[in-house]
């Protein structure tokens, strides 16, 4: 199944709400820590229910904020959710960004970059459509030290590309991109119910359920244009 047929179904089931709710958990986290200056142009890669531009431009002074999707339903959604007339929504493809060389201040991705085809080569798209030192925060639950999110795979037809915190840092470099900042952040909202309750939603132990949401959390990697 393709990114399109997949994500679609998706958006036209409600899950872009629900994956918004869940991810804002740690993206807030994170996108407060994004340097944003007045008037910046910012891009948000995987888009989803499109809360991140929204998020933006409530809380800073962006300039334009572009949210792009490969899901046509997905960036439908979007559009429906905002009458920011300085967000803009795309349907497009992270193997080949619709943005001019050295364009953009700031390109954000929470829990996408991974459904990349090739994901070294978006990596080098981003760094072409960043401006010098602009910014990119890449964000994800599933990587190779999140031992909890190995089998999120046998559930969705999209390939997914799980590296560990060095690969990614690595494959920043290569693309041309500084590392300024790598961390975790903790999700300390999803609730964690007593002992006595597990097995619980999936979790065999509490135990599990708390080292997947309070200790590996979100991946944060921080790359800077040169
Ligand atoms: C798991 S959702 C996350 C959405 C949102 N960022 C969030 O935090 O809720 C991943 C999104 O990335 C999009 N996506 C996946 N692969 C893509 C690709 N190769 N090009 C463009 N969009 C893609 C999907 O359509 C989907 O909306």
């Amino acid at each position: 199944m393709s990114v399109r047929q997949e994500f679609d179904a998706w958006a036209a089931d409600g899950r872009d709400k629900g994956m918004e709710e869940r991810h804002w958990h740690t993206a807030k986290h994170a996108l407060a820590r994004m340097p944003v200056e007045d008037g910046d142009a910012i891009l948000d890669l995987g888009t989803g229910s499109g809360y991140a531009p929204r998020a933006l431009r409530e809380a800073t002074d962006a300039g334009r904020v572009y949210g792009l999707d490969g899901s046509p339903e997905m960036t439908a959604n979007a559009r429906s959710y905002t009458e920011d007339d300085a967000v803009g929504f795309v349907v497009g493809d992270f193997d080949s960004l619709p943005f001019a060389d050295d364009s953009l201040d700031h390109v954000w991705s929470m829990e996408a970059f991974y459904y990349a085809a090739d994901p070294n080569h978006t990596l080098e798209e981003v760094a072409r459509i960043l401006k010098p030192g602009g910014t990119l925060f890449c964000a994800v639950n599933y990587y190779e030290e999140n031992e909890h999110s190995h089998d999120w795979q046998d559930n969705i037809s999209v390939e997914m590309t799980r590296w560990s915190r060095e690969e990614y840092r690595e494959a920043f470099r290569d693309a041309g991109l500084h590392v300024a900042e790598q961390d975790t952040i903790p999700d300390e909202e999803t609730e964690i119910p007593p002992e006595s309750e597990f097995p619980h939603e999936g979790w065999d132990s509490r135990e599990a359920m708390v080292e997947r949401y309070r200790v590996y959390g979100t991946l944060l990697t921080v790359g800077v244009a040169p």
